[in-house]
């Protein structure tokens, strides 16, 4: 494929980024980053422990670091955290190198997928569904300002790919 930049997928937590992104990554040739395992690697601990032991605020200024790292280099295809382009210095770092492609899905789907999980500090509530819609509103302003937007409720991996290949 002749699409040298990044690609980056953004979306809400449980979008599937990094699924989608690693297999995007398989059919694309392109090199596949997770910026929240970057940063798990680089603390050495879990993004959970990261932010009770030193909180968001210290996870938002390694999420930027670790973005202005990537946006230097060319054909990555990187899944972002859910957070990471409600800054504007991130979103303007990502959009500069690549093409942005936001994965959403219905809060439903996104607290079946999550449910099972205490990997993400900020569902770690009492009642997840209310504080996914309400996060998920919240963030619909900057997650609308990508390049693409693919719906992934109820469809496959191959699919979202495919659609994304075209879309490129
Ligand atoms: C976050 C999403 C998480 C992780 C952190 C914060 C967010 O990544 O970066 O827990 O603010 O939405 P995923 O979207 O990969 O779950």
């Amino acid at each position: 494929m002749s699409y040298e930049k990044n690609i980056y997928l953004v979306g809400f937590m449980g979008a599937g980024k990094s699924t989608v992104g690693r297999a995007l990554a398989d059919k694309t040739g392109k090199i596949f980053k997770d910026l929240d395992d970057i940063i798990e690697e680089r603390e050495n601990k879990k993004i959970v422990d990261i932010f009770e032991e030193k909180g968001e605020e210290y996870f938002r200024r390694l999420e930027s670091e670790v973005i202005e790292e990537v946006s230097k280099s060319k054909n990555y295809v990187v899944a972002t955290g859910g957070g990471a382009i409600v800054n504007p210095t991130n979103f303007q770092k990502l959009k500069e190198s690549g093409v942005l492609i936001s994965l959403a899905a219905s809060p439903e789907a996104i607290y079946e997928r999550v449910k099972d999980s205490k990997d993400r500090p900020l569902l770690n509530v009492e009642n997840p569904i209310e504080e996914i819609k309400r996060m998920m509103f919240e963030r619909a302003y900057y997650y609308i300002k990508s390049d693409h937007i693919i719906e992934t409720t109820d469809r496959s991996i191959e699919e979202i790919v495919e659609e994304i290949l075209e879309l490129i």
